[in-house]
């Protein structure tokens, strides 16, 4: 069977009261319509067809790297008009025509694979994915005939309060013979409260002409559109909750899911463990034996059996196996963490690699750094790597020891096995193999001490 899409993503989505396009706000780290796109290009359909229209550029690149046909629905006049614009990039297209809206993030491949089979198997003009819903509110309702035959779909605002009792509701999913599909667009008038074209009158419109409707029941989690904050809330909520189900059959342990945040391109190894309050996001990767306390890591790389302690947060970093991090520490963009190494507390580092077994434990900033192997950073060292207009890099080369309170003044090297004393402030290279100390000799002014004078009128003191 020859399958299309269309994606409707062309609306205002006034009800999120937002300066953003509604499909572009994100549901599991992702906007809410490269999910929809993403799961159409899973059914590999022949063409999809994204109806674009309010913020179109902003719509277009948040999908741009997707294989699809984004057409501009320049005045967004309703969802048949929405449908009726993709009627020239399809018009050779005979087969089926999957609907989609952009505000449905929750759909799964089985229940399109579903949908499509029951409009197979009823060989329909049109089959409507429907579901039943404890609050119907705000949704186009079904209405059946005595024989239980859909006759039409009515909206909220059109409906009657008996119609509205109804319980049925259109999910806005739909597959449709596409020859049908296009005359029926055609024949629609906005006759209804909002003087807009509406999809759901192709119901009616299929009644009129003898075609067969059929409807594929969903799962009402699934079907969720998302029209308000509430609504995206809510599909956050399942989103994560079958994310995270995901990952607890794939052997992952979660002590605490409901506030383990893991987004969709997330990838986890069997045996990680994950304490409460992890955030996990973008194309991080976390390998397997690794521990992960409260923290927040986004597009990064964790290797095998790495620990990662209390509140540090990793961004856009590679942490190769056996490393300890934490508590309290910031890895920043393009930092690279060797196998073994240890990052303790208080430690910023940014854009540097820190090298096999080397150790920087306390209270430490390294920028545009590059340290070698078994190096050991004391306390409180600074790479002074901004000199107010550009950045210089800081080298550090193997089994070299910076004593605690170190400034290094960058651009400098300092060459293998040297020891550079506490307190030391480099500004020059340094040899291998040397010792450092920049110091002014310590003065003691012995009896310097006094007691201090006795503040006037203080008649207890000097007895
Ligand atoms: C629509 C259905 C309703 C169904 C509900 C399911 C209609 C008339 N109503 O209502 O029966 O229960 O979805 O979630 O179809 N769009 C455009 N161009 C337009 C108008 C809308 O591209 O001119 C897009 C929107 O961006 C959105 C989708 O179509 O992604 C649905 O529009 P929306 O306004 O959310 O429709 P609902 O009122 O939710
Ligand atoms: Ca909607």
């Amino acid at each position: 069977m020859k399958t299309a899409a269309i994606i409707l993503a062309a609306g205002n989505g006034t009800r999120m009261k937002s300066a953003r396009a509604k499909v572009l706000h994100e549901v599991a780290g992702q906007p809410m319509l490269c999910h929809v796109v993403d799961l159409v290009l899973r059914l590999s359909v022949e063409r999809t067809c994204v109806i674009i229209g309010h913020q179109a550029d902003a719509v277009k690149s948040a999908i741009s790297d997707r294989p699809v046909d984004c057409v501009v629905q320049a005045e967004q006049r309703g969802t048949a008009h929405a449908v009726l614009q993709a009627e020239p990039s399809l018009r050779d297209f005979t087969g089926v025509v999957l609907i989609i809206s952009g505000d449905t993030p929750l759909l799964t491949e089985a229940t399109m694979r579903r949908l499509c089979e029951t409009h197979q198997t009823h060989a329909a003009s049109l089959t409507i994915l429907t579901a039943r819903v404890e609050q119907p509110f705000g949704y186009g309702r079904i209405v059946r005939d005595a024989g239980g035959t859909i006759v039409r779909v009515v909206e909220e605002r059109d409906a009657t309060p008996a119609e509205r009792t109804i319980s049925e509701i259109n999910t806005g999913v739909y597959a449709a013979d596409a020859r049908f599909l296009f005359a029926a667009v055609a024949a629609i008038t906005p006759d209804n409260s909002q003087k807009e074209f509406y999809l759901t009158d192709i119901v009616a419109v299929a009644g009129k002409q003898g075609a067969t409707v059929a409807d594929a029941p969903a799962d009402p989690e699934e079907i969720l559109g998302i029209n308000s904050r509430a609504d995206l809330a809510r599909a956050e909520q399942i989103a994560r909750a079958r994310i995270n189900a995901h990952w607890m059959a794939e052997g992952v342990t979660m002590h605490d899911p409901a506030t383990t945040r893991i987004d969709a391109a997330v990838t986890l190894a069997p045996d990680v463990t994950l304490y409460p309050n992890v955030t996990l996001s973008g194309r991080t990767r976390i390998d397997s034996g690794v521990t992960l306390y409260p923290c927040r890591i986004h597009e990064s790389t964790i290797g095998c059996d790495v620990v990662v302690k209390d509140h540090c947060i990793i961004e856009e970093t590679v942490v190769e196996p056996d490393v300890v991090i934490g508590p309290f520490a910031r890895l920043r963009p393009g930092t690279v963490i060797r196998r073994g190494a240890h990052v303790g507390n208080f430690v910023e580092i940014k854009k540097s690699t820190l090298g096999e077994g080397s150790k920087v434990n306390h209270l430490t900033y390294l920028g545009d750094t590059t340290i070698g192997q078994r190096v050991n950073i004391g306390a409180g060292v600074i790479t002074c790597n901004y000199d107010g207009v550009d950045k210089h890099p800081t080298i550090i080369d193997d089994e070299v020891f910076v004593g605690s309170d170190v400034q290094l003044v960058a651009p400098v090297h300092v060459g293998a096995r040297s020891t550079i004393a506490a307190g030391t402030t480099v500004t020059k290279e340094v040899p291998p193999d040397s010792l450092v100390f920049s110091r002014t000799a310590q003065t003691n002014k012995v009896g310097w001490k006094r007691k201090k004078p006795a503040p006037p009128g203080d008649t207890k003191q000097g007895k």
